[in-house]
C-alpha cells in the first residue's frame, strides 16, 4: 500500500555537494518526491524536532550539527516508504552500513551520517507535520 515518509538529507551531506546525488538514489528507488525543500533550522527548531532523543547524552551534539546549516526536509511517497527508506539509508553507523546505501556512499560518522528517516508511521506523521503544511502536501 502507498506511504508516505519524511526524510531530510543532514548539513554534512548539502555542505558536501551530495544532495543532488542523494536524491538521485532516492528516485531510482522509486520513490516519489512529495514535496522538498532546501532551509535552514534553530537550535530550538532541531531539539523540537528530536524530542524523543532528548534524555540521550549525544542530543546538545546532534541539535547543534542539524542547525549548524542547511538541509533538505522532503516528504517521499511510495509502497512501504518508511521501511524501504530506511533499508535505502543503511544502519545509523555508516561503518556498519551495507554497500550500496546511502550512508555507506556518503556518511562520514554516526552523528554526521547524512540523511534521516522516519522509523515508523507515528513518527513520520509527526515530523512531516513538523516541517511541511498541509497546502505544501498534495
Ligand atoms: P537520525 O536517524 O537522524 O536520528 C537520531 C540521530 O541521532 C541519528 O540519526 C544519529 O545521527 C544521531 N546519533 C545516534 N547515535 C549517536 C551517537 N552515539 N553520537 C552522535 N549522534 C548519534
Amino acid at each position: 500500500m502507498s506511504e508516505r515518509t519524511f526524510s531530510i538529507i543532514k548539513p554534512d551531506a548539502v555542505k558536501k555537494g551530495d544532495a543532488g546525488a542523494i536524491l538521485a538514489e532516492i528516485v531510482k528507488a522509486g520513490f516519489k518526491i512529495v514535496s522538498i525543500k532546501k532551509i535552514s533550522i534553530s537550535k530550538s527548531q532541531a531539539e523540537g524536532f528530536y524530542h524523543v532523543h532528548s534524555a540521550r547524552p549525544f542530543f546538545g551534539e546532534l541539535t547543534e550539527f542539524m542547525s549548524s546549516g542547511a538541509i533538505v526536509p522532503m516528504v517521499l511517497e511510495k509502497d512501504n516508504a518508511i521501511a524501504d527508506l530506511r533499508k535505502l539509508m543503511g544502519a545509523t553507523d555508516p561503518a556498519k552500513a551495507e554497500a550500496g546505501t546511502i550512508r555507506k556512499m556518503f556518511a562520514a560518522s554516526i552523528g554526521e551520517n547524512a540523511i534521516h528517516g522516519s522509523d515508523a508511521e507515528d513518527t513520520a506523521a509527526f515530523e512531516i507535520g513538523y516541517f511541511f503544511a498541509g497546502l505544501e502536501l498534495k
